[in-house]
């Protein structure tokens, strides 16, 4: 809100690879004197190591995508908290719409993922979001209510140290953002249930994420409960990405 600075994080989702990603964050940095606003991005978590070297001192956090809901043994392909907090991550998302929709994790798994990030020191970013149909059914308020308050009931009072994103599915990699009174609408829905739990919800940033770009950021920046943003596709591209990090920066 107000007197906090904006949070931009980019999803780099499944993309990259040790040469891009040295290319990408060598310019991304040479940007950052003229970035105000607090950022990081989130890569896939084989290149934790490189990126936490290559950002280590940086103005830049960096983070995971995804944490098991499992604290450790035999769990083949999975990544744990305590793994994620020796790779140094400040933030971890979880519950992105894709993890929900490719890999059916249920609410009450993701409540255990933000756990999870938690008890360990890392800020979970979590995602909630209605699909197209059920937007179209007049549910959306319903959708993000019921995932948040299975992330508040497993969370308690340690809510207000989440960072909270709303992503309408249908704006995920489409070119279809939602309008910034649609956001905004939204998110003062999300602020509500905050803080009807938690006496410090002022303090949880709330992203906005869907095919947010170079172009329309400002518009969903102005609102007044648009902390910030979660962006995939334009975060792989440096000057798109730090032209949003600047935008956040005013
Ligand atoms: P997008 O993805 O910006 O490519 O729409 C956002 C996200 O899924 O976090």
């Amino acid at each position: 809100m107000d007197n906090r600075s904006k949070l931009m994080v980019g999803n780099w989702k499944m993309n990259g690879g040790l040469t891009a990603n040295a290319a990408l964050l060598a310019e991304i940095l040479q940007g950052l004197p003229d970035v105000a606003c607090r950022a990081a991005v989130c890569v896939p978590s084989v290149y934790l190591p490189q990126v936490g070297e290559l950002l280590s001192g940086s103005a830049l956090a960096w983070g995971a995508q995804d944490v098991s809901a499992h604290e450790s043994g035999a769990y083949t392909g999975e990544v744990s908290v305590s793994m994620l907090r020796d790779m140094g991550v400040r933030y971890c998302i979880v519950g992105h719409s894709e993890r929900r929709l490719y890999h059916a994790e249920s609410d009450v798994v993701v409540a255990t993922k933000a756990q999870r990030a938690l008890a360990a020191g890392i800020t979970p970013i979590v995602c909630v979001g209605e699909s197209l149909a059920e937007r179209e059914a007049g549910q959306t308020e319903a959708v993000v209510k019921r995932q948040l308050a299975a992330v508040i009931q497993a969370n308690g009072h340690c809510i207000s140290e989440i960072v909270l994103a709303y992503e309408p599915v249908w704006a995920i990699g489409t070119g279809l953002t939602a309008t910034p009174e649609q956001a905004q609408l939204v998110h003062a829905v999300l602020r509500a249930q905050l803080q009807a739990a938690s006496e410090h919800a002022e303090r949880v940033p709330l992203l906005y994420g869907g095919s947010m770009n170079a172009a329309n950021a400002a518009q969903l920046l102005a609102q007044p409960d648009v902390d910030g943003g979660l962006i995939g596709g334009a975060s792989l591209k440096a000057a798109d990405f730090l032209s949003m990090l600047k935008t956040a920066s005013r």
